[in-house]
């Protein structure tokens, strides 16, 4: 095992569950309580250098510019401290991030920033870790990171353990023209964090075990439309499989959620667009901005709509984007 000398930068792009994850069964191992699905998308990444140093008395880590406190940057020093740990090593790290997702408004950028993160680290410190392995290190930074290893349709297996819990590719290469447009009515941090949000919705809301078993079902039948290449379904079932997370978090004590007055407009609009024959379908994560698949024949179609409502530099159109690479 060789520290390397010079720094190693990983790209990671995000992703957005269709099948969504949304509660731990472990909370420090991050093994999740049910199984999930993603796309991976093309327009959203983060870049991550990673650089061991001797000479470093504590690590040092550089966000889009900007060194980040003690305890903004406690996550990433803790995640770090892991690597450490697996490769045996007490050296510090200058960590260089420039993320290319909006944080914190729901459009997963954590699950973009570990994915890179593990790729960067766990090359600069010398461990030469395959995909397999690198999604369970990525999980451990963050339970959606696990995916982000992959790109195109990723599906993460729970497992029971921190050996079993890690993503594999179930269509890598997307043949299949879909897209994702965000529509981004907030860019403004979250005020319930996924990980908080979560654990309040396992401990206290009424419909959580109902929630398990349905999304065992979802996941199923979501893959066999993805193999069938049959839109509609799989578009319902992610709508159907996202409001159900949502509905965990206003059943929860207390209760929460991540609408807002513009999320709901977004939505509004894409049922009376459906109902007006064109095919899409919304799924949102743990932050307002609302998320749309659609099949690439109609995109123009809808961002026409959209556009009629909400301004053009709020909504972006993003199609599968790529497993993790090194630059
Ligand atoms: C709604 O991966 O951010 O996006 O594991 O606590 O870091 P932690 O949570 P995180 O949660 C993602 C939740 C979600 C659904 C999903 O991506 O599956």
């Amino acid at each position: 095992m060789t520290i390397s000398k010079t720094k190693i930068t990983a790209r990671a792009h995000t992703n957005i569950a269709l099948i969504k994850y949304w509660g731990k069964a472990n909370q420090k191992l991050k093994l999740p309580t049910t199984s999930s699905l993603s796309l991976t998308l093309n327009d959203f990444y983060t870049d991550t250098s990673v650089l061991f140093k001797p000479e470093l008395t504590e690590d040092k880590i550089s966000f889009n510019n900007e060194i980040l406190s003690p305890i903004k940057a406690k996550r990433i020093v803790h995640f770090l401290d892991l690597v450490r740990k697996m490769a045996n090593s007490n050296l510090y790290a200058e960590v260089y991030t420039i993320n290319h997702v909006p944080t914190s408004a729901g459009l997963a950028s954590s699950a973009s920033g570990f994915a890179a993160l593990a790729a960067a680290s766990s090359k600069a410190i010398g461990l030469d870790l395959n995909k397999k392995e690198l999604s369970r290190l990525a999980r451990r930074g963050s339970g959606s990171a696990t995916r982000s290893i992959y790109g195109g349709f990723v599906e993460w297996k729970k497992g029971f353990s921190d050996k079993s819990s890690y993503a594999v590719p179930f269509e890598e290469q997307l043949t299949w023209p879909i897209n994702m447009v965000a529509v981004m009515v907030n860019k403004s941090e979250k005020q319930m964090s996924s990980s908080k949000g979560m654990q309040i919705s396992v401990a206290t809301s009424p419909y959580y075990s109902a929630w398990k078993k349905l999304c065992k079902k979802d996941l199923k039948k979501i893959k066999v439309a993805i193999k069938n290449r049959d839109f509609d379904t799989m578009g319902q079932i992610a709508e159907e499989n996202a409001m159900r997370m949502h509905s965990l978090t206003l059943s929860a004590s207390p209760d929460y959620s991540y609408f807002d007055a513009d999320s709901l407009k977004v939505m509004n609009l894409v049922h009376t667009l459906r109902k007006n024959g064109l095919a899409c379908y919304f799924t949102m994560d743990a932050g307002p901005n609302v998320k749309i698949l659609v099949e690439q024949k109609n995109t123009d179609k809808l961002v026409t709509e959209l556009q009629k409502q909400f301004a053009s530099d709020k909504i972006v159109v993003a199609s599968s984007g790529p497993g993790i690479k090194y630059l």
